[in-house]
């Protein structure tokens, strides 16, 4: 029996985000250059975005490129941004033949010319997509996001569009960049580091955590299918009781 078939399809996440960690690692102990482990990492990219549809995960976030990773050397910022215009160009077509709708989040206003016109592209060519919705975290981060967000909202105050007794959880959510896509089920993060790392920090409030020590380019379907199984073995509680929780399925159950 294939992974893939050990899963249980009536308890698929629904979104799925990943911190895909360990290109530069990888590239080093085959005494490579970083840019080579990030190539890599595209191919990794292809092969979850696949797996992921073949599972029926209806959302994929992927963490490719964050607020703190213009610290890193011009040369390795430089390459990555090369990499995913090629990336997105060339696998266009490929994405929309899957039924993939591209989304992104982060400070697209930072990204060079290039990137934006890549990524406004795509965006536009994948909009009918229906399979799955892959969302690149691109010049992103959470406290970013969210101090947009308040900024936005204070406008509102000021402009009488919003008052702020009006203030909710569901409204804040709505300024989020994240607007309609429902928070991820299931945080995976390669390279065997456990942090979260600036992401997503108001979505994941209620995600399951899954921390592997594969390096993200050696990441493919069984990994994620294992991802999945170990997430369906958890019990998710959203802060009530297990008694409460066996009985709110008893309940389903015995209302089918
Ligand atoms: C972290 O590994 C990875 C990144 C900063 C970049 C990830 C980007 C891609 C895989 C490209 C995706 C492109 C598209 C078009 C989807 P690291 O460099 O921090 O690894 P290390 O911790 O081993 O140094």
């Amino acid at each position: 029996m294939s992974l893939l078939e050990k899963i249980n399809n009536k308890r698929i996440p629904s979104h799925i985000a990943i911190i895909m960690d360990g290109n530069g690692r990888w590239a080093k102990e085959r005494g490579l250059n970083r840019a080579h482990g990030h190539q890599e990492g595209v191919v990794a990219v292809r092969k979850i975005v696949e797996a992921a549809i073949q599972a029926n995960v209806k959302f994929l976030t992927i963490y490719a490129f964050s607020t703190e990773n213009w610290n890193r050397p011009d040369d390795e910022v430089d390459a990555l941004m090369e990499l995913m215009v090629h990336a997105i160009v060339k696998e266009t077509p490929d994405l929309i033949k899957q039924g993939v709708r591209l989304l992104t989040i982060g400070d697209y206003e930072r990204l060079p010319n290039k990137t934006k016109t890549a990524l406004k592209e795509c965006i536009t060519q994948t909009e009918e997509g229906s399979s799955i919705t892959l969302i690149l975290a691109l010049s992103y981060s959470s406290k970013w996001e969210i101090t947009q967000a308040v900024k936005k909202m204070m406008g509102d105050i000021q402009n009488n569009q919003l008052k702020s007794e009006d203030l909710n959880e569901e409204l804040l959510s709505d300024y989020l960049s994240t607007k309609g896509i429902p928070d991820p089920d299931l945080l995976i993060r390669t390279g065997g580091e456990k942090r979260i790392s600036n992401f997503l920090l108001w979505q994941l409030a209620y995600a399951e955590l899954y921390f592997t020590d594969t390096y993200w380019p050696d990441f493919r379907e069984e990994h994620l299918y294992k991802a999945i199984c170990n997430f369906q073995c958890r019990e998710r509680r959203f802060g009530k009781t297990s008694e409460q929780i066996e009985k709110e399925q008893r309940d389903k159950l015995n209302n089918l």
